[in-house]
């Protein structure tokens, strides 16, 4: 059985002010038996994972390198010191505003595993991806690409993040997410064996929010959420962690 994950990712929003949301979700997740993870940016990491030991929280990108000369970038190791567990990894923001490749995202799973962080791998279609017809093959070719060998159930987990439903406030139909979900735990299996591939969770990501996640959270294969903008206001977020279970 695998545990859900209500997973919040800041982006760049959150200033010391904002950590007082940390204490009502903390309220809200010991109710609950889905993990509950916040990604913040850099600077909020350290003083947030001091506050609660029910949150995991997490980084929201990591260099492929350890160390180095490589000026405003932050190492797995970095995220990890400061009291980081997880790091999102190729999320489609990163991909357009930096170029990252799969090959990137690929590079960078691996310095996070050997940091010993957990992963979050984006993936996701473009609008004109989905309209000509090419989703599976697009979401097939990322995760190839993008997951490393030696994943587990406990190293690694999907994101499906369509790119047109993020910031958007559209969804895909949950017909559209049980098939791409279905298909990526298919892959799964098929690389990695059934025992590892049933393991891996796999959220879904795009304007979830109150209304929806109940509905999206029954699609077959789906684990969880990677939210946005619902996940900035402890109010909003504490509903799609109870949704979710
Ligand atoms: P929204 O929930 O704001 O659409 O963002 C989703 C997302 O990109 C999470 O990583």
């Amino acid at each position: 059985m695998r545990r859900k994950l209500a997973a919040g990712n800041w982006k760049m929003n959150g200033l010391d002010e904002n950590l007082q949301e940390i204490k009502t979700l903390s309220e809200v997740s010991n109710a609950h038996d889905c993990e509950v993870l916040i990604c913040p940016p850099a600077t909020l990491i350290h003083s947030m994972s001091r506050m609660s030991n029910d949150i995991a929280i997490g980084g929201q990108t990591c260099h492929a390198n350890t160390s180095g000369a490589h000026t405003g970038d932050i190492s797995a190791q970095m995220l990890a010191d400061s009291g980081a567990t997880y790091v999102i990894l190729g999320h489609s923001e990163r991909r357009a505003d930096y170029n990252e490749t799969d090959a990137d995202v690929r590079a960078k799973t691996k310095t996070a595993w050997d940091a010993g962080l957990k992963v979050i791998v984006c993936i996701g279609e473009s609008l004109g991806e989905r309209e000509a017809c090419n989703t599976i093959d697009i979401i097939g070719g990322q995760l190839s690409a993008s997951v490393p060998d030696n994943a587990t159930g406990e190293n690694l987990v999907i994101a499906y993040e369509p790119v047109w439903a993020i910031g958007t406030g559209l969804t895909p139909t949950l017909d559209q997410i049980g098939e791409v979900h279905d298909f990526i735990r298919a892959q799964l299996e098929r690389r990695f064996g059934a025992g590892v591939g049933r393991s891996v969770r796999i959220l879904y990501g795009g304007s979830m929010n109150p209304k929806n996640a109940a509905d999206i959270a029954q699609v077959s294969n789906v684990d969880g959420g990677l939210v946005g903008g619902a996940s900035l206001k402890a109010a909003d977020f504490s509903q799609i962690i109870t949704a979710l279970g």
